[in-house]
This record gives structure tokens, sequence and C-alpha cells, in this order.
């Protein structure tokens, strides 16, 4: 298992490695005492994951809510937000609760945003089930909804305080969702880190997957403790968002994150490449 420490204004370990969900009660253990753990997943993700983590909280003292909410950026919206801090207050969570985030990225966007917002803010944890989420978004601290106007236009930079990234679940996703996450790791390479980019042109990139998403998590990490909150070089890891997230509105969100991400960067490539 690969162990990554970010300090930034909260300081937490991202956990890589096999065979963590199982496990995920203990290693959240690590960092919080028993308390209520309301665990916010998709109706994708719910029937695969979440039995798992939610034996896992409770063997480890945790009582468990669960909130599932319909797959797709389409739900990534203020309606569903209010839905889920309504939940909350009914499940009658506090300041010394935590949400887990179980799922992609509109997942953990959802779910930090909610938890940045709830009482005034409660702690969370990230544990990924994308590529692109394991990459990108569930470090960080980066949390929002869309509005009608954008996307992630409402939100707050709010820190994880544990990320559980199971290199299993990423290794058997199908290979859309692998590809769209290794558009996010592209970035990387293409903005920093020449073998990581190399790695990705090799034909059977994914056979070193555990090593590709430490490198990305490595670059996020030092990333975002030079600028958390998004004022000068962590501009540089929106490298082909805005065309990308341009692309992912007009198409209604049929064209998903990572996919508009690759485009938006062979579209900056041909601009910056023209003389
Ligand atoms: N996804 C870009 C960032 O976290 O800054």
């Amino acid at each position: 298992m690969y162990t990554v420490h970010l300090q930034a204004s909260i300081s937490y370990d991202i956990l890589i490695g096999p065979g963590l969900i199982g496990n995920a009660g203990k290693y959240i253990r690590t960092v919080f005492k028993p308390c209520r753990a309301c665990v916010i997943t998709d109706s994708n993700v719910y029937p695969l994951y979440a039995q798992t983590v939610c034996r896992s909280l409770e063997e480890n003292g945790f009582q468990y809510d669960t909130y599932v909410f319909p797959a797709g950026e389409q739900s990534k919206n203020l309606a569903t937000l209010s839905n889920i801090l309504e939940f909350m207050a009914n499940q009658q969570l506090t300041r010394s609760d935590i949400v887990v985030a179980l799922g992609g990225g509109v997942t953990g966007d959802m779910a930090g945003f909610a938890a940045a917002v709830y009482a005034r803010g409660i702690p969370f944890v990230q544990i990924p089930t994308t590529l692109l989420a394991a990459v990108d978004s569930s470090v960080g601290g980066k949390t929002a909804v869309d509005l009608k106007a954008g996307k992630n236009l409402a939100g707050a930079f709010h820190q994880p305080s544990l990320v559980l990234t199971d290199t299993d679940i990423i290794a058997d996703l199908p290979a859309h969702l692998l590809s769209e996450g290794a558009a996010e790791v592209i970035k990387y390479g293409v903005l920093q880190d020449t073998e990581l980019f190399q790695w990705m042109c090799e034909k059977d990139w994914k056979q070193k997957l555990p090593e590709i998403i430490l490198r990305s998590v490595e670059m996020k990490k030092r990333t975002v403790m030079q600028d958390e909150f998004d004022t000068g070089m962590r501009k540089f890891l929106n490298l082909g968002h805005t065309f990308g997230h341009a692309i992912e509105k007009l198409s209604d969100f049929s064209v998903p994150h990572g996919f508009g991400v690759a485009m938006g960067m062979a579209i900056a490539a041909g601009a910056a490449g023209k003389k």
C-alpha cells in the first residue's frame, strides 16, 4: 500500500492499495472515534460496494446511514444537495459525525459540499471508485454542485480527512470509465511528468495502475500544497477544462467529464500550436 500525506488547511493521508474497501472502517477508525457515518453514494455504486463499506464501519464501532441518489451529472445540483442536507438533519448528524463519499467525481464533489455546509462544516472521507476520482477529484478539497449557468458554480474548498483508494476496484472498472480517468492522468503527464505520459502511451498502461494513481496523486498533492485555494499554479490543473466543461454542458452531460477534458486538451493544444 502507498501512503501520500497532504498538508493543507487539513492534513490527511491518501491510502492507495488493494483491498482497502473491505477494511474501510478500520482505516477510518485511525482518524475518527466511533460516531455516526453518513455514507453518500449513487445508484450505480450502491449495489456494488455500499454493503462492504457499511459492514466494515459497523465492525469498527461506527453507526451508519446511507443516502443514495440517481447516478449521473444531472443529479449534481442544488435539489439533490438540499435532499442530502435534509437527510443528514433527519438523522441528527452533529459536528462530531462524518460523511463518507463513496463513488466517482459527482458523488465526491456533492457529498464533500454537503459536508462543507452541514452544521457549518463536518469532516468527510473520500472513497473514490473511478480512476478519475482517484487521481483528481477525491484529492484537494474542491467540492461543488452545478448550477443552470454552469458546472461547479456553487461550492466550497473543504479538504477530506482521509482518502481510501482501493486499486482492485479501479482495476475492475469498465473500459469507458478507465478511459475517462486516463484523460486526467495524461493531463498530469502533459503538465509535468514525461515518464507518466510515456506510460500512458503504452498499450498495456493498465498494468501500472497503482503506480499511475500514485504518480498522479503525488503531483496533485504538490500542487494543492502550494496553492490550496486555486489562486495561482493550481489553475494549471484546469488544462482542457474550460473547453471540456462547455462540451459537457452543451451535450446536456451526455459527454462525461473525462471525455470533455480529453477533447478540451486537444482543442487547447491545437490552439497553442497555431502560428
Ligand atoms: N481538478 C482540478 C483541481 O482540483 O484543481
